[in-house]
């Protein structure tokens, strides 16, 4: 269970893991605190015993996303990502960016986000141009990325089991979009409990402001993580 770090600097960061004593549990970082702390804030995760998704989400040409990953595989975390939109050729030089530069064998898993959780049908229709519905643009992508070198996808509970339907069962599902049963979805269309992403085929969930945003943030930690572990 991945906690998504979605905070403006290091300062809060530190305050907020130290001060609800969650240092060393996975996390996700973000571009927010990225673009404003870098190497610093991974250096700062690594030194605490953090797992590390680091989700910049990726989408640029495919050499210039091959030599972003060669650098950032030098982070030696455990996860980072792209856009599965960039297409085939994007997914396959990110994965040979992160291969070629990996230090003492260790390997950076990537992943492909293929639809945003934020986003419904009427979104991707609309707005992106897609002509199927969400899930069969999930399906469509998942499969894409991972005939492309990728270790998994970033997609929503939803359409996990769908992902493990079509895939190779060891191709990972990491699903955002959690929520405590009594917390506000914010901006997600697409949400669920722990447990639902549990039932349903999630391998690892990102949870956020169910967590960050609740009045005793280590308390809800622990109620999402216990009905995750069950
Ligand atoms: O606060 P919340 O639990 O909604 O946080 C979800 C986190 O997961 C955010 O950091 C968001 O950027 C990220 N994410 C997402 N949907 C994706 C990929 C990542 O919500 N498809």
């Amino acid at each position: 269970m991945y906690l998504a770090l979605d905070f403006p600097n290091l300062k809060t960061t530190k305050t907020f893991l130290e001060s609800n004593s969650l240092q060393g549990v996975p996390v996700k970082v973000g571009m927010e605190l990225f673009y404003r702390e870098g190497t610093q804030v991974i250096n700062y995760l690594k030194e605490n015993n953090h797992s590390i998704f680091l989700d910049l989400k990726l989408f640029d040409i495919p050499t210039t996303v091959e030599r972003a990953m060669r650098n950032l595989a030098k982070f030696e975390i455990d996860f980072v990502n792209v856009h599965a939109l960039g297409g085939a050729e994007m997914i396959k030089r990110a994965k040979e960016g992160l291969q070629t530069s990996s230090v003492s064998n260790h390997e950076t898993k990537l992943l492909a986000v293929t639809i945003l959780t934020s986003m419904d049908n009427k979104v991707i229709k609309e707005d992106l141009g897609l002509t199927g519905t969400v899930e069969e643009e999930v399906k469509r992508l998942a499969i894409l990325s991972e005939k492309s070198g990728a270790n998994g996808v970033v997609c929503s509970v939803h359409e996990a089991s769908l992902i493990k339907s079509v895939c190779n069962p060891a191709f990972k599902t990491m699903t955002p979009g959690i929520r405590l049963s009594n917390s506000d979805n914010n901006d997600q269309k697409r949400v669920a409990t722990p447990k639902y992403a549990k039932d349903n085929g999630s391998d690892y969930i990102v949870i956020g402001r169910s967590i960050t945003q609740a009045e005793h943030p280590k308390s809800a930690y622990e109620k999402a993580l216990g009905e995750w572990s069950k």
